[in-house]
């Protein structure tokens, strides 16, 4: 694993000789950041060697390298799900990748259901903790060189950079939720029982996918910020149909608010 991870880092660096301190996945919501990078080189998935390739519509796959915010940023455009059938070790890849590339933060973006009876349809949530029900990633053999065989958990997100996006949100009178994200496989969405068990496990949303990464990038030490789009309520008396395109209408009209306040977080780095 970790000789594949070197000759990938290698290869990339072969091609862009571009050093990134910071590391984005653009999920849901996030596809308009592309646009606001300057972007100095983009490497297709299907050319980087051992990089998984994207299955999912609305998810491309590349790696953009440029600048954002005035800083040097890695961009994930498209990223992988258990639910694809990667094994968790392939799906978090390329986030090993990105730190080999020297990030220093992680930014992610994604869509979920809300659980908890106060948020509405179009909400933005900032991710403080979450509950992991996917297998954990980490399982398998130990590494020492991507750190701990126990991580701490205690902070997944950091808390400085959540309250400095609670600060950019007011600033720009952008309403937003905190809250916990319940990750679990899919693919299916969840039934009404569901939807409720994740609110009384202590769940604000639920989602199918952030937190295999996130917990990679904390075993290597990478603070975290994850922002999640309420795309459709797992609330009584809320709930209805559910489909991929509509989560994906309700994150675009979200994308702008997204957009300004993941910008403006890097430039504050
Ligand atoms: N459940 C799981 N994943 C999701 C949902 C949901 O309701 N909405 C968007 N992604």
């Amino acid at each position: 694993m970790l000789e594949r991870i070197k000759s990938t880092v290698s290869f990339i660096q072969d091609k862009t000789n571009f050093h990134p301190e910071v590391g984005i996945i653009l999920g849901t919501g996030l596809g308009g950041l592309v646009k606001e990078i300057k972007i100095e080189h983009s490497l297709d998935y299907d050319n980087i060697p051992d990089f998984p390739v994207s299955t999912v519509e609305g998810h491309h796959g590349r790696l953009i390298f440029g600048e954002l915010g005035g800083k040097k940023i890695v961009a994930m455009q498209g990223r992988f799900h258990f639910y694809e059938g990667y094994p968790l070790e392939m799906v978090t890849f390329p986030v090993r990748i990105l730190k080999f590339l020297g990030i220093k933060t992680l930014f992610v973006s994604n869509a979920s259901g809300g659980v908890n009876p106060d948020y509405e349809i179009g909400d933005l949530m900032i991710q403080n903790d979450h509950i992991n029900l996917i297998p954990n990633p980490l399982i398998g053999k130990h590494i020492p060189e991507f750190g701990a065989r126990f991580p701490d958990m205690s902070e997944p997100y950091d808390k400085i950079l959540i309250e400095k996006a609670k600060k950019i949100t007011e600033k720009n009178n952008i309403k937003v939720q905190v809250g916990c994200y319940v990750a679990t496989t899919g693919p299916t969405f969840e039934t009404p029982k569901e939807y409720q068990y994740f609110r009384i496990v202590g769940g604000d949303t639920v989602g199918m996918s952030t937190v295999p990464e996130v917990i990679v990038a904390r075993q290597m030490g990478i603070p975290c910020f994850a922002i999640s789009i309420i795309t459709d309520l797992g609330v009584p008396g809320k709930i209805v149909q559910v489909t991929h395109e509509e989560v994906q209408k309700v994150a675009a009209k979200a994308e702008t608010k997204m957009t300004l306040i993941m910008k403006e977080l890097i430039s504050q780095l």
